[in-house]
């Protein structure tokens, strides 16, 4: 029978799949990610780009989602290319990338990303190349992820320097979070995750599914997530889904936009060591 770290090594690819140089380059590359799907994502990523682009943070939003590819369609825009046309040479990686608000640009990766797990070693370097300079132009880039545990989805948090753990207070969700917390301690011990508790009641019931959760991760896994913060349930969020123009940029003022915002200003603090170095740069 198959242990289970056995059958762990089996869901990893065997390189990044946005690799990184092994030069330190100047862009903090962070994946949003859940385990469990619908628990807004997307929603956050594409928010917390325009929040860091209205700050004059570069930021590139990677469409990791191969079978749902929701960034284009939050952000009612629509790719001219995608990853697959990188893949079969037509087009070079940046010539994907488009801009959709002052500072904030869009891979959208969706279709085809999955064949990159299969590509020859010259095929990958060629990446590594173009991802450099990516990592050279964006300050940050966020990545995210489809749901579920698999190669892909591994292989997009293996490829950031931070991962965003999006949850919501259901049991459902918070074991999945945790399942995911338990793979990345398995494989990658020091990567630093921080959990984001999406659709809560209040703040009280954020930092609470989260002390809980870290007991957890403390008593279980040995290590200690830290806490991003909490967004409230907003009826405005769907709405904004449904005309395709993100809460943020549509409801500035919205429970869930002043939440976010103030996540993220807590976050490009220039005490926070993930924002350091862009913060210096900045000012
Ligand atoms: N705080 C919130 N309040 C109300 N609705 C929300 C909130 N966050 C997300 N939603 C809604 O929940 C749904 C799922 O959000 P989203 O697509 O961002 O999740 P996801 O985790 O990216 O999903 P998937 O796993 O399918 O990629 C959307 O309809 C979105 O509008
Ligand atoms: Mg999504």
């Amino acid at each position: 029978m198959k242990d289970q770290a056995w059958q762990l090594r089996e869901l990893v690819p065997a390189y990044e799949l946005f690799p990184k140089s092994d030069i330190p380059l100047k862009a903090k590359r962070i994946a949003v990610t859940s385990g469990k799907g619908g628990v807004g994502k997307t929603t956050v990523a594409i928010n917390m780009g325009i929040i860091l682009a209205a700050e004059g943070i570069k930021t590139l939003i990677i469409d990791g989602d191969v079978n749902l590819s929701n960034v284009p369609i939050l952000t009612g825009t629509a790719p001219e290319f995608h990853f697959a046309d990188v893949l079969q040479r037509r087009v070079s990686l940046m010539e994907i990338i488009y801009p959709f608000k002052n500072d904030l640009f869009i891979l959208p990766s969706g279709l085809g990303t999955m064949d990159l797990v299969d590509q020859e070693e010259k095929f990958i370097d060629y990446m590594r190349r173009e991802f450099m300079e990516l990592d050279e132009i964006f300050d940050v880039i966020l990545i995210d992820t489809a749901s579920g545990i698999s190669s892909l989805v591994l292989g997009e948090i293996f490829s950031a320097d931070e991962v965003f753990v999006v949850t919501t207070p259901e049991p459902s969700a918070i074991g999945d979070a945790y399942a995911i917390v338990k793979v990345l301690t398995f494989f990658m011990p020091g990567l630093s995750v921080r959990l984001l508790f999406n659709w809560v009641k209040n703040e009280k019931q954020g930092k609470e599914s989260f002390a809980k959760f870290n007991g957890i991760t403390e008593k279980f896994l040995g290590r200690e997530v830290r806490y991003l913060g909490a967004l409230p349930f907003d009826e405005n969020v769907r709405k904004a889904a449904m005309s395709q123009m993100p809460q943020c940029i549509q409801y500035p003022r919205s429970k869930f936009s002043r939440g976010l915002k103030q996540i993220m200003v807590n976050l490009i603090d220039s005490k926070n060591e993930l924002m350091y170095e862009i913060n210096v740069r900045k000012n």
